[in-house]
């Protein structure tokens, strides 16, 4: 796959380009049509990017117009441990004072919860609904959002957001996780992938380099698709530009 590489000497680094890019992409979006819509992802690298957003103040960035969504959720209520909204919500949300949120409400019945997610997108963003910018990360297993391996989500190509049975010890074993799918994500105007740290090398050169089709990262086909790694994920990669 011919994939946007863009290295970066350690998280750090990664979470400050990742947060330029942000505010970027809010004032574009909000110049050329008043609002910028964000999906955010879970995951460990979204959490370094979100401190480095908080720690530069409400002003650095236009909050009153940007809305936030989220690509994934656990089904658990939103101030459980393994809560995508409960991360950001600490991470980004409280320090900041941000209300403009849309979470997906992981507490009531998957499908429930999806089919809602899924009218609240469309009604904001139309059909498919179009994002400004979708962050995402990539698990050990290439998945990306709450795409895992196998699981029947992947397939999906009518719906936006469903409920996925999942069976995975990357997810914990069989679970239930709500999802934006692949027609959601191949309509955002941008989308960018977070990896950090060397337990991504491995799967990341097999994703960036490897046959296509293999793993949920590589099915993404959106307009505007890049990564955004550090070193460390990067060591296996060939060259990139
Ligand atoms: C989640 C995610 C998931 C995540 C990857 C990478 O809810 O866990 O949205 O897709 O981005 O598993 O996570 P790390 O950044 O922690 O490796």
């Amino acid at each position: 796959m011919t994939a946007t590489v863009r290295t970066f000497p350690d998280v750090a680094a990664l979470a400050r380009a990742a947060a330029d890019e942000f505010g970027e992409v809010a004032r574009v979006a909000i110049a050329a049509r008043g609002a910028c819509h964000v999906a955010l992802s879970g995951g460990s690298t979204p959490k370094t990017l979100f401190g480095v957003l908080a720690a530069q103040g409400r002003s650095a960035l236009p909050w009153d117009r940007i809305e936030l969504w989220w690509g994934d959720e656990r089904c658990v209520p939103p101030d459980h441990k393994d809560s995508n909204y409960r991360m950001t919500r600490e991470t980004l949300l409280a320090p900041l004072g941000l209300t403009r949120v849309h979470r997906i409400e992981g507490e009531r019945s998957p499908e429930a919860a999806a089919s809602d997610y899924e009218r609240a997108l469309v009604g904001a963003l139309g059909a498919p609904p179009v994002f400004d910018l979708v962050w995402l990360g990539m698990g050990p297993d290439g998945h990306t959002a709450s795409l895992f391996p196998g699981s029947p989500a992947v397939a999906e190509r009518q719906r936006y957001v469903v409920a996925n049975p999942v069976d995975s010890p990357v997810a914990g074993g069989k679970t239930t996780r709500i999802t934006l799918t692949l027609p959601a994500i191949d309509a955002a105007r941008r989308v960018r992938f977070l990896v950090a740290g060397a337990d991504k090398a491995a799967r990341l050169h097999d994703v960036i380099d490897g046959p296509a089709g293999r793993f949920p990262a590589q099915l993404v086909r959106a307009a505007d698709v890049a990564w955004l790694v550090d070193t460390a994920a990067a060591a296996q990669l060939e060259a990139h530009a």
